[in-house]
């Protein structure tokens, strides 16, 4: 018999936690710069299509095989999948939805603790007085581990997480998404203004924020054929949403059985659509452009996504005078602190859920070993950061794991377990009326648009295997691999556990 009683306090509280989940670093920093990469204008018509046709058939499949599982006792991918389909590969498809869970917060977890640093800094004045290339000097120093504040705050951070993870969905993850995400919305609207707002000859301004915005909305055709600017578009939402990841089917397994989920995961989405593009693009971007202008912002996305939010920001926030510019920077972290802490206990549960599931672990024991796994994988991430370690795990992990995934998923949704009963189970409960062509996008766009995704992406993964590679790339593929494998033992173990106890 399971040991895991989770639930959820209230509906709120969960579409919160499922937002939560969603809005995150992606929302705020990773955005901004796919769209300033990929020519501002050029990038929102893809984004907004691998929405409507990516994005919002995953959550619904994904809310739905999640409280699908839930009924049969499981709350996480590995059984899930198994209970769709009875044939074995299913479960080690399965594994990740727990492997990318806990490879991606060995990374995100790190940068979730310098939003944590930064805060600190803002309020003691470290970044007054100082020039633009000091501000970014300070950034490379933080990650060149300098001094060993960045690992105490990683450490911090990694404790917060286990901490509210040892509490529970209703007792930890619903509580901080219901003080999160109001602060978080509030902080954005604020930072927001201030972003729109901007005029030139003011505080050192050169444009109008509204040049920044124009920028991005100002529809631009030119690109629209190109599958750089569609798989990017495509990459985001995935990240974004956290759809591929295993997360959104953990949390829904604790949904009950007739209760809604279509709604909800709209609920969610959207909440999480309007985070990103409405706050999401009218910080970052209004606020870089106005002080730097086009092309200066276009060279520093260039060369990073991070460079922005950490580098660059908080010089410009001095620009306002020193205690708006300390106020801007603990709203700015501040809200980055708290995408990046209610996405990163999603990260968790996954985990957590398989071995309450399947050992009778306690909650808290799943809680510590889930911190010391993020602390073990995400070292190399920190020690070897300029290295690329960092970059590889969001490439594999961040990136190509949920593609595969989401593929996997919507094959066995729509065309496994048969759209017929899939489309049911979405509308079981229901307290609105999903559309019926959804029943169609589900069936055949999804999948080729997945499909296109996928092979579309295989040159720049045969490139990226084929190109010469240092031996911390060669050492951070290798821990993926293990943690992999690893996951997929547990998983045998767990099913020979099951017919040993005649649960299959
Ligand atoms: N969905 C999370 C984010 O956007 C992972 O950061």
């Amino acid at each position: 018999m399971s040991s895991n009683k989770e639930n959820w306090g209230s509906r709120v509280g969960l579409i919160l936690a499922m937002a939560g989940n969603a809005v995150g670093l992606g929302n705020f920093l990773r955005f901004p710069v796919q769209a300033i990469q990929n020519g501002g204008g050029a990038f929102i018509v893809p984004y907004l299509v691998c929405f409507l046709l990516m994005g919002i058939p995953l959550l619904w499949i994904e809310w739905s095989m999640g409280r699908f599982g839930g009924k049969k006792g499981d709350h996480s991918t590995p059984f899930i999948l198994n209970t769709m389909d009875k044939r074995s590969f299913w479960k080690y498809i399965g594994v990740f939805g727990i492997f990318t869970n806990i490879a991606v917060a060995a990374y995100y977890c790190y940068i979730e603790s310098w939003t944590l640093s930064y805060m600190y800094h803002s309020v003691v004045g470290s970044f007054g007085g100082k020039s633009p290339d000091e501000v970014a000097g300070f950034f490379g120093s933080y990650i060149s581990l300098t001094t060993i504040e960045p690992i105490v705050f990683w450490i911090v951070c990694l404790v917060l997480n286990t901490w509210i993870l040892s509490k529970g969905l209703s007792g930890g993850v619903e509580k901080v998404a219901k003080i999160g995400m109001p602060l978080l919305i509030l902080f954005g609207i604020l930072l927001a203004i201030k972003g729109i707002t901007l005029k030139a000859g003011v505080d050192g301004a050169i444009y109008d924020g509204t040049l920044g915005l124009n920028y991005l909305w100002t529809p631009d055709f030119s690109t629209i054929w190109s599958p750089k600017v569609w798989l990017a578009a495509a990459g985001q939402i995935f990240f974004t949403l956290s759809v591929g990841m295993g997360s959104i089917q953990c949390y829904a397994s604790y949904v009950k059985p007739k209760d809604d989920i279509a709604l909800n995961a709209m609920s969610a989405g959207w909440m999480n659509e309007f985070v990103e593009v409405v706050l999401g693009s009218a910080i970052i971007i209004p606020i870089s452009i106005g002080y730097l202008g086009i092309d200066k912002v276009v060279e520093l996305t260039q060369s990073g996504g991070l460079g922005l939010g950490f580098k660059t920001l908080p010089y410009l926030f001095q620009q306002w005078g020193p205690v708006l510019a300390a106020l801007a920077g603990v709203m700015w972290f501040g809200l980055l602190f708290f995408a990046g802490i209610t996405s990163s206990l999603a990260m968790g549960t996954p985990y957590m859920g398989f071995l309450q599931d399947e050992f009778n672990w306690t909650r808290e024991k799943s809680a510590i070993t889930f911190g010391l796994l993020v602390f073990a994988f995400g070292l190399p991430t920190v020690l070897f950061f300029n290295e690329g370690v960092f970059d590889e795990y969001d490439y594999w992990a961040g990136t190509v794991s949920l593609v595969v995934f989401a593929l996997a998923e919507v094959i066995l949704f729509a065309w496994v377990f048969g759209i017929d009963k899939g489309w049911a189970e979405i509308n079981e409960g229901s307290d609105i009326k999903t559309p019926v062509i959804y029943k169609f996008i589900i069936k055949y766009i999804t999948p080729l648009f997945l499909g296109f995704v996928f092979f579309g992406s295989l040159p720049d993964i045969w490139a990226k295997l084929s190109a010469e590679a240092s031996i911390y790339v060669h050492l951070s593929r290798l821990l993926l691999v293990v943690l992999f494998a690893g996951i997929s033992y547990l998983v045998y173990v767990a099913y020979k556990k099951r017919v040993a106890e005649g649960r299959i």
